[in-house]
C-alpha cells in the first residue's frame, strides 16, 4: 500500500514521522508524495497551543472529502492520527472525526504493525492506544536511516518540569534518556549513510542522563564529546534546552568542540521573575543572563535564540517590559514568540487573572518587531563574511540551492546540484530578515 504522513508541531514530531515511515516501509508499504494516492494517511499531531490542535481537526475535515472521493472510486483508505493530540484528546478524536480508523500516542507508535493489523481485520471499529507503556518504544522500532545530510536524533523524551502553561509533560510523559550506546549506534549508521549534521532532540535535551554500557549515567556534554569523535560527522546541534540544566560542562563544549555549532536555542519565556515563578520555571531572568555571559565567555561568537510567551496570566506592563529588556540585553539572532494559549488540564488555564486577547495581540506585535529588528541586524552583519554552508534542498528557481549557515540562517546560492548534501564555503552577498544570499567560494 502507499502511505502519506502529514506532520504538525515540533522537531520531535518530524523525527517520529520518520520513524513511523521506517515502520511502514518495514511492512512493505511505500511513500507517496500525493495524499490522494495514499491508502494509508497518518496525521502526526501537535497539542501545544489551541491553534495547533484545532488545525489538526480542520485539516482532518478537509482530508475527509478526499477520502470520500476515493471511496466513490472504489478505493478505501486507512486514516490514522498519531502524536500529542491523541494523548490529550483520547476518544474525543473519534467523536470529532468519526472516519478516523486508529489513533496512537507519541509513546506507542511502535505498536503500529499490530494496530494496522487490527484495523484491517475489523474495519469500522476505532482502535486507540494511549498507554504510557512500560516498554521502551525505541527497542521495537526498525532501524532509522539518513534521508539527507541533516538528521534529527531523539536522545531524550518527555519532561518533568511541569511549566504551568505546558501540555508536554502530559502528552509525552516523564523524562526518559536513551542509553549512550543506542544513541551512538544510531548516529554511526546515519553518518555512514551520508549524514553530516546531527541535531540531538529532546523536550528537555540538556537534562539527558543516559546510561553507558557499564550502567553509569552520562551527560549531554559527554555524548557530544563522543559524537564529535565520529570522522564523517561535521556538525552537532541539540534542542531544546532548559536554562536551569545548562551545566558548566555543557557550556565548555562551546570552547572545546569545533563541531558543536555556535548557535543555541535556550528559551526564557518571560523576562519577569514574577511571571517565571507563576510559570513554575526553575530560573530567574538573572540566572538566565548569567548563563549567557558564560556561554559568551566560552565562545564570543555564539548566537542565541529563544521562545517567548506574552500575555501569561497576571502579566502587567512592567512584566512585559522586563521581557523586552532581556531581548535588548541578549540581542537574539532568531526567536519564536507566542500569545499565551490556555490548555485544558494545565494549572495556568484556571488562573483567574487571564489577559484579554487584545492586549496579548498588541504585546506580541511589539515583541516580534523588536525580535525581527535584532534578527535583521544580525543577518546584515553577515554580509561580506565567508561561511561554511550545508546545502540541503533545491530552491524554487533552477540552479538555486538552499542551505544553512552555522547559525541556522537560510542561505540561497546559485549552485549546481552537485553541491547538494555538501558543506561548501560561501560569501554572503545580501541579507533580509529571513534569509541570506551568497556566492560560491570553494569547497
Ligand atoms: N521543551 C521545550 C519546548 C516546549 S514547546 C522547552 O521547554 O522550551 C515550545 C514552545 O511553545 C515553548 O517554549 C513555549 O514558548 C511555547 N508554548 C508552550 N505552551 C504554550 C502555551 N500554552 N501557550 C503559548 N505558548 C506555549
Ligand atoms: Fe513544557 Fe516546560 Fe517541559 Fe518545556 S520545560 S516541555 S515548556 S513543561
Ligand atoms: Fe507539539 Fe507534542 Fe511537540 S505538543 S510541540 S508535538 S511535543
Amino acid at each position: 500500500m502507499k502511505y502519506y504522513i502529514k506532520t504538525f508541531g515540533c522537531q520531535m514530531n518530524v523525527y517520529d514521522s520518520g520513524r513511523i515511515a521506517n515502520i511502514l516501509q518495514s511492512l512493505g508499504h511505500e511513500a507517496t508524495p500525493t495524499i490522494k494516492d495514499a491508502d494509508i494517511v497518518i496525521f502526526n499531531t501537535c497539542h501545544i497551543r489551541e491553534k495547533a490542535a484545532e488545525k489538526v481537526f480542520s485539516d482532518l475535515g478537509r482530508y475527509n472529502q478526499i477520502r470520500e472521493e476515493r471511496l466513490s472510486e472504489g478505493k478505501s483508505t486507512i486514516v490514522g492520527v498519531c502524536g500529542c493530540v491523541v494523548q490529550a484528546e483520547d476518544e474525543q478524536i473519534w467523536k470529532r472525526a468519526p472516519f478516523v480508523d486508529f489513533a496512537t500516542g507519541p509513546l506507542t507508535y511502535h505498536r503500529l504493525p499490530e494496530i494496522l493489523a487490527r484495523v484491517m481485520r475489523k474495519r469500522g471499529d476505532f482502535v486507540i492506544d494511549t498507554d504510557f507503556p512500560a516498554e521502551d518504544k525505541f527497542d521495537f522500532l526498525p532501524e532509522n536511516h539518513a534521508s539527507g545530510a541533516c538528521s534529527y536524533l531523539a536522545i531524550q523524551e518527555g519532561c518533568n518540569n511541569f511549566c504551568t502553561y505546558c501540555v508536554v509533560p502530559y502528552t509525552r510523559g516523564a523524562e526518559y534518556s536513551r542509553p549512550v550506546e543506542e544513541v551512538l549506534k544510531e548516529a554511526k549508521r546515519l553518518v555512514s549513510e551520508g549524514c553530516l549534521e546531527l541535531n540531538l532532540l529532546g523536550q528537555n535535551v540538556n537534562s539527558y542522563h543516559g546510561e553507558d554500557s557499564s550502567g553509569k549515567e552520562r551527560s549531554l556534554a559527554y555524548l557530544i564529546h563522543k559524537l564529535a569523535e565520529l570522522d564523517g560527522l561535521k556538525r552537532i546541534r541539540y534542542t531544546t534546552s532548559y536554562p536551569a540544566d545548562m551545566t558548566d560542562e555543557l557550556i565548555n563544549c562551546y570552547k572545546d568542540i569545533d563541531k558543536l555549532m555556535p548557535y543555541l536555542h535556550l528559551p526564557i519565556q518571560s523576562g519577569s521573575d514574577k511571571i517565571l515563578k507563576a510559570m513554575n520555571r526553575r530560573h530567574t531572568s538573572g540566572d538566565y543572563l548569567r548563563i549567557i555571559d558564560k556561554l559568551k565567555e566560552a565562545n564570543p561568537n555564539i548566537g542565541m535564540s529563544s521562545d517567548f510567551i506574552v500575555g501569561f496570566p497576571g502579566e502587567n506592563e512592567d512584566d512585559f517590559q522586563a521581557t523586552l529588556d532581556v531581548v535588548d540585553k541578549v540581542q537574539y539572532i532568531q526567536a519564536f514568540s507566542f500569545k499565551y494559549s490556555p490548555r485544558p488540564g494545565t494549572p495556568a488555564a484556571i488562573m483567574t487573572n487571564q489577559i484579554p486577547e487584545k492586549i496579548k495581540k498588541a504585546r506580541l506585535e511589539i515583541l516580534q518587531n523588536k525580535l525581527f529588528d535584532y534578527q535583521n541586524k544580525f543577518n546584515q552583519t553577515s554580509i561580506g563574511k565567508i561561511m561554511p554552508v550545508l546545502f540541503e534542498t533545491q530552491g524554487r528557481h533552477a540552479g538555486q540551492l538552499i542551505g544553512r549557515t552555522p547559525y541556522m540562517q537560510n542561505l540561497h546560492a546559485e549552485l549546481s546540484k552537485d553541491n547538494l548534501n555538501k558543506i561548501v564555503k560561501v560569501k554572503v552577498t545580501a541579507a533580509t530578515t529571513n534569509s541570506l544570499t551568497g556566492s560560491f567560494i570553494g569547497e
